[in-house]
């Protein structure tokens, strides 16, 4: 699985990784995004042909609305339209939101008819959103949560030390984990190939409801990206 967007300024390099590589397109899920300029039912066409043809694929996995606009709703909601009409015509596999808050998911239900299968948010112990995640479990909305270690800043705290002493991992794997036991999918960006290994190497166990709890409870309403830095911050 690989997370691009037009302003990561990465799926070029990405499909030609993936070209090169011997991985057949159907082991891939590549994710691409609409950013916020490109809002709006052309031009949210056209920037899916451009991440297309960027990507060298004629088909995402999964298409995002990468932030709502802040001001105008009817324009987030033309861009969802668009993005049924792209998954009709087979030009991604699945659609979706980031950055969404349970009222302008309900708004965007309402007014198409089409729940997401994803809304890609902010989500780690420190960030711990119970109530987006009951929401969206009720709809059938998975989580898909970026920034899911909070860039490995916080991992001498207590009880991800404890955490990974018992259970031979370390604080990141145990942080990755209470992912798993939640539902959410992390989707952790690393450049080393041993970060890699070890951030995948979190299925031969499992944490019990006490430690999630001691987990849930490490929650302090951190965010590391705010509404007003984007979309230019990401
Ligand atoms: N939808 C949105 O608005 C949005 C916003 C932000 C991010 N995202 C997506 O979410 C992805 C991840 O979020 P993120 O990059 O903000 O944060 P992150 O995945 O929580 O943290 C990445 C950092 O953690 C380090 N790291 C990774 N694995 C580690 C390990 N096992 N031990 C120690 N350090 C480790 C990485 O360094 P090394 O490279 O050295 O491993 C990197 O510096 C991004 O790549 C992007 O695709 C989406």
């Amino acid at each position: 699985m690989i997370d691009t967007a037009q302003s990561y300024d990465n799926e070029k390099i990405v499909g030609e990784a993936a070209h090169e590589s011997s991985i057949p397109r159907e082991g891939l899920f590549i994710t691409t995004k609409i950013q916020d300029k490109h809002q709006g039912r052309a031009s949210t066409i056209e920037s899916l042909n451009d991440s297309l043809s960027k990507l060298k694929m004629d088909y995402v996995d999964l298409l995002l609305i990468h932030w709502p606009n802040m001001e105008k709703f009817d324009l987030s909601l033309e861009t969802w339209q668009t993005l049924i009409e792209l998954k009709h015509q087979g030009k991604t596999r699945a659609i979706g939101v980031s950055n969404y808050t349970q009222d302008v998911i309900q708004k965007t239900i309402d007014a198409s008819g089409v729940i997401p299968s994803i809304n890609q948010v902010e989500f780690h112990p420190f960030l711990y959103q119970e109530d987006l995640l009951s929401y969206c479990k009720s709809k059938g909305i998975r989580i898909q949560a970026y920034s899911p270690i909070l860039r490995a800043k916080r991992t001498e705290d207590q009880p991800l030390q404890t955490l990974a002493k018992k259970y031979s991992k370390t604080p990141v794997q145990i942080i990755l984990r209470w992912h798993i036991e939640h539902g959410t999918i992390p989707i952790p960006r690393s450049s080393t190939r041993q970060h890699m290994m070890e951030n995948i190497d979190i299925f031969d166990y499992s944490l019990n409801e006490c430690e999630i709890e001691a987990m849930d409870a490490m929650d302090e309403d951190f965010r590391l990206i705010h509404p007003a830095k984007a979309p230019d911050a990401w």
